[in-house]
Formats: structure tokens, C-alpha cells, sequence
């Protein structure tokens, strides 16, 4: 291949930029020429982007965020935007597509394999919700980050005796809570997997405020209303309560040592897959081995390691 783009979508995850430096160092070996896509799908769709040069990559392996930005373009799900965005794609020489981003990235992947033009998914998502691969880049780093979080809050939880409710992204992934569980040693954990009995887990909480003189509990998003759990567990079992939701601090901030490189290695194999003819597929991380498997096998299948959920159990 002479010329390939690539692009950021979805949600933001640290390591993105390790990614796209990667990609960019590769394609330089293979003399390919890198074209970067502004604004994910939409600026694929409208024809912004402008070729790569080291200028551009210098320096941003170690950097949050993504230097290429991002959205959530909806669009992309009718047949015309994929069709129009292929054939401006052509006409500037664009024989592949890069997408670095999440399940929703990879549906896009795969509308635009599925019309001709061959396109490599990288799983980049703080959610780690790509089944297919062990891990994807981001979920290390906001892994940290909430680590770090619960660890600050235990020292207020102690100081007041209270016990702090704590709200953690993931979408409809359970994998940042369980495994934030895990890792800050919480007191308590809710996932969408589990139904919510209130006055159970208002005893729970007497019982571990009398042991130990505070607790955290640690909840998926989309699963409940942190505020109206505190207030409803403080009214019943009377120690001072408070939700908080931790939000966009778990996508920003450096990526980790892990997350660098995975986001190396999946970035070498996907530019390595793209020049050999590859497409509607993504690189995943298996039994420590970075794999191709086609889009709708990741997105399906259930390698994901669950052993996790199973060794948690032990702690409570
Ligand atoms: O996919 C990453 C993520 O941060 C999810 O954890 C969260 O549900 C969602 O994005 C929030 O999306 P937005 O940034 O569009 O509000």
C-alpha cells in the first residue's frame, strides 16, 4: 500500500496517541504514507485530514487525550455517509483505513470493509467492553486512575466515618468497577449483573462500619443513582453517606507503561494487516499474544478473561 489514513473515535483513552505514534513510525518503514483523519468519522466523512510528518507524532506517545480529537458521529450508520466517505477517501489515494476506538468505532470498521474499502480496527476504550481482546488501550491507565481515586477517598471515608458510594465509568462494562474492586480492596460492589436489595446491604454496611469505621463501595455506570442509593442507605442504616461520581478524570491523565504498549503493538500488527490486504478485522490481545479477529467475532465472542469475577468472590 502507498497511502493510509487513520483516525480516533469514540470516547477519548490515554495510550491513543502511543497508538497513532506507532502507526506512524511503522508505515514510515514500510513507505507508506500516513494520512491523519480529524474528528473520527465526521472528518473522515467532510475531508479533513492532512498527511503525517514526525512533527506531528514528536513527542506525543506519552500525552492523554488525542492529538487527532474525536466525536461519536451517528451518521456513519447510513448506507450514503459510508459510500460518500469512501469515494472522497479514493479520490485522494487512500487505499486503507486505520480506526482506533471502541465497539461503536468498530461497527464504522466494519461499514466501511463491508463497501470496499479495507479498514483495521485498534480496540482503544477506557470501557474494555471489545470481548475479543483481553484488554483494550485506556482501560490500564483509568484502571489507575480510580485505584488512585479510591485510595484518597478512603482517607476522607476514615476520617468521617462514612461511607463513600463511588461511581465508575465503563458504559454497559462492569470490567473498571470489578476489576477497581479487586485492586482498592473495596467494601462493597455493584454491577448490572446484580439486583440491588437496599435494606441487605444497608445491614452490610453497619456491620462493616463496625468493624472498620468506614466503607467504599464501588458501583457500574448506568446501573443506579449514586446520590439516591447514599441517601437511601444513610436513612436506614444512619451513617453519613455520600455518592460521588467519578467521571471524566478516568479518561484523561497519561497512559500507563501497559497501555503504551499494548497501543505499540497493536498498532505495528494492524499497519502490518492493512498492507498485506487484511480488512473488517482488529488486533486483540490473547493469551499475551496481539491476534487478528474479524470485527464481529470480537465483538461477540467471550474470551474475555471473566476468571476475575470468579476470584473476587473469594474476597467477600
Ligand atoms: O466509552 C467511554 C465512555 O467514557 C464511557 O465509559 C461512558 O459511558 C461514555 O464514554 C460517555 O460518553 P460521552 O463522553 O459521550 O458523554
Amino acid at each position: 500500500m502507498k497511502k493510509i489514513a487513520v483516525l480516533t473515535s469514540g470516547g477519548d483513552a490515554p495510550g491513543m496517541n502511543s497508538a497513532l505514534s506507532a502507526v506512524y513510525q511503522r508505515c514510515q518503514l514500510l513507505n507508506i504514507e500516513l494520512v491523519g483523519v480529524m474528528d473520527g468519522f465526521k472528518g473522515m466523512y467532510e475531508g479533513d485530514y492532512f498527511t503525517m510528518t514526525q512533527n506531528d507524532v514528536d513527542q506525543i506517545s506519552s500525552m492523554g487525550g488525542t492529538i487527532l480529537k474525536s466525536s461519536r458521529f451517528i451518521e456513519f450508520k447510513q448506507e450514503d455517509y459510508v459510500l460518500r466517505t469512501i469515494t472522497r477517501a479514493r479520490k485522494e489515494g487512500i487505499e486503507g483505513v486505520l480506526v482506533i476506538g471502541g465497539d461503536g468505532s468498530f461497527r464504522g470498521v466494519k461499514a466501511l470493509s463491508e463497501f470496499g474499502m479495507n479498514c483495521i480496527g485498534i480496540p482503544g476504550t477506557i470501557d474494555n467492553d471489545i470481548p475479543g481482546t483481553c484488554y483494550t488501550i485506556g482501560f490500564d491507565s483509568a484502571l489507575n486512575t480510580i485505584v488512585e481515586a479510591i485510595d484518597q477517598l478512603k482517607d476522607t471515608a476514615r476520617s468521617h466515618h462514612r461511607c463513600l458510594i463511588v461511581e465508575v465509568m465503563g458504559r454497559h462494562c462492569n470490567d473498571l468497577a470489578i476489576h477497581g474492586a479487586v485492586s482498592g480492596q473495596v467494601d462493597g460492589l455493584i454491577t448490572s449483573d446484580m439486583s440491588v436489595d437496599v435494606n441487605k446491604l444497608s445491614q452490610t454496611l453497619q456491620d462493616t462500619i463496625e468493624e472498620k469505621g468506614y466503607s467504599i463501595i464501588l458501583v457500574s455506570e448506568n446501573v443506579l443513582d449514586v446520590q439516591v442509593l447514599a441517601k437511601q442507605l444513610e436513612q436506614i442504616s444512619k451513617v453519613e453517606c455520600r455518592g460521588i461520581v467519578l467521571g471524566y478524570l478516568q479518561r484523561g491523565g497519561k497512559p500507563s507503561a501497559s497501555d503504551r504498549i499494548l497501543a505499540t503493538r497493536c498498532a505495528i500488527h494492524a499497519v502490518n494487516a492493512l498492507n498485506e490486504g487484511m480488512s473488517n478485522a482488529c488486533t486483540c490481545l490473547q493469551n499475551n499474544e496481539i491476534v487478528l479477529e474479524k470485527i464481529d467475532k470480537a465483538l461477540d465472542v467471550d474470551y474475555h478473561n471473566k476468571g476475575i469475577y470468579e476470584d473476587y468472590k473469594w474476597l467477600r
